[in-house]
């Protein structure tokens, strides 16, 4: 830190000081162990390949080349006149030329079959802020909120850090490939009110992250008449929206409510943004689209915290309002991103591994569990530590997104060139063949 400070015992806020943050765990751990020594190919051929970041590189060709022949757009508009536009104040309610190509764009990537209210558009800094605005208003401190596991490691911190509020892990299983079910979202219900705890809602992650898959339209339809039995709010974070292998295998909730006339949509909140679609999550860009008009109200002042610049909106309602670049960028992504999934499964198939099949995500969900030497969090802990050390990858042990079932891993694999995942996957395979030796 630089010039080191004594540092005198004054106390802070008491969430400052609480451990909800969840960054203690291997999921972030293994992101500084990357750090500490990363990969290169030429610099440090053996230093640790990243593959707990699901961070979407394959595609970023066709924004560069977007950027070079519309130079204009990252020029500031027309110059100073637009330099003066973006530099002024801005109002919580974003530029309607944002909100509008934000809709049609998440409406192109469920092929059409859903519609979008620019109207209704909150925008946020990302789906961390969007998950954390949408848990403020629909929770208090104390309140619980139904998350099906395994679930993105981050949900932890958004969900629960500043908010106060809990999360009570709906348990899925791999015996149906970990689909959601209606019996484990009622068993994580009675444990939350076994607790004492007041229910709020039930967030799921469609398609999921770690899991690397779609939830089914049926499973959908179960999902909602739950949330309205109990009367309880139904958050679809659909960050991977764009990375489902085809439009037609992705079921948006938008698309149930709107076959059902949105009957019971007040309860539903989708969370979007276009960290993993576009491979910006830089930009820092998201959105909560609500169909209850309170919530939008409310979200909309609450987004006041964590807006968006608005160089960065006018940059993206052009480039996403250019129905030919997103057309062509949603097909040639998902393409590339399904190419990039046969190669990993295929490759750890062939050395032995048993994967989930996926159809989405920018990851695949492994089963190490036969490498156990027995099955308990700390036994896949140490296998986790092991492939970090030995074999220099980092990837995601499963008890970090909270799966009840020891021996899982989440491996990313668009965060990095065809190549350096060629190399990882020798060195899995070299890892296994050590092993089967021993
Ligand atoms: C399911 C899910 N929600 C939210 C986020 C956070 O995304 P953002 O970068 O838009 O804040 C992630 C990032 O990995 C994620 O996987």
């Amino acid at each position: 830190m630089g010039i080191e400070i004594e540092q005198p015992c004054v106390s802070l806020s008491k969430v400052a000081v609480s451990e909800t943050h969840g960054e203690d765990s291997p999921y972030f751990a293994g992101w500084k162990a990357y750090d500490e020594n990363p990969y290169d190919e030429f610099s440090n051929p053996s230093g640790v390949i990243q593959m707990g970041l699901a961070e979407n590189q394959v595609s970023f060709d066709l924004l560069e080349q977007y950027l070079e022949k519309h130079s204009e757009v990252s020029n500031n508009g027309s110059g100073a006149s637009g330099f003066r536009e973006n530099a002024l104040f801005q109002d919580y309610h974003g530029l309607l030329s944002f909100r509008k190509a934000m809709a049609s764009f998440m409406e192109q990537i469920r092929g059409g079959r859903a519609k979008f209210n620019p109207e209704r558009i909150v925008i946020t800094a990302g789906a961390t802020a969007a998950n954390e605005l949408l848990t403020f208003i629909l929770a208090d401190p104390g309140d619980t909120l139904l998350v099906p596991t395994p679930y993105y490691p981050g949900f932890d911190r958004d969900l629960r850090w500043r908010t106060g509020v809990n999360i009570e892990p709906v348990h899925c299983e791999s015996s149906n490939n970990f689909e959601i079910t209606v019996e484990a979202l009622e068993a994580a219900y009675n444990v939350a009110e076994s607790k004492n705890k007041r229910v709020r809602g039930v967030l799921i992650t469609n398609p999921s992250n770690p899991l690397g898959a779609t939830i089914k339209r049926s499973i959908l339809g179960q999902i909602l008449d739950f949330a309205t039995r109990k009367n309880i709010h139904l958050v679809s974070d659909e960050i991977y929206s764009g990375s489902a292998f085809s439009s037609d295998e992705f079921v948006s909730i938008a698309e149930i409510l709107e076959s059902q006339n949105y009957k019971n949509s007040e309860r539903v909140h989708i969370v979007y943004s276009l960290s993993k679609d576009l491979g910006l999550p830089g930009f820092r860009v998201g959105t909560i689209y609500s169909y209850n008009d309170r919530v939008v109200t409310t979200a909309r002042r609450m987004s006041s915290f964590t807006l968006i610049s608005s160089q960065t909106q006018q940059l993206l309602a052009a480039m996403l309002s250019d129905v030919e670049f997103t057309e062509n960028y949603v097909k040639t992504n998902r393409e590339r991103l399904k190419r990039r999934y046969e190669m990993i499964i295929d490759g750890l198939r062939d050395i032995g591994i048993e994967c989930l099949d996926g159809n989405a995500g920018l990851f695949c969900w492994m089963n190490l569990s036969s490498l156990l030497k027995e099955s308990s969090k700390e036994q896949e802990l140490e296998l986790w530590k092991l492939i970090l050390s030995e074999v220099r990858l980092n990837i995601s042990p499963g008890s970090s997104c909270h799966c009840s079932e020891p021996g899982w891993f989440r491996v990313c694999f668009a965060n990095m060139s065809e190549k350096t995942l060629q190399i990882a996957l020798t060195r899995i395979q070299d890892f296994m063949e050590r092993r089967s030796k021993c």
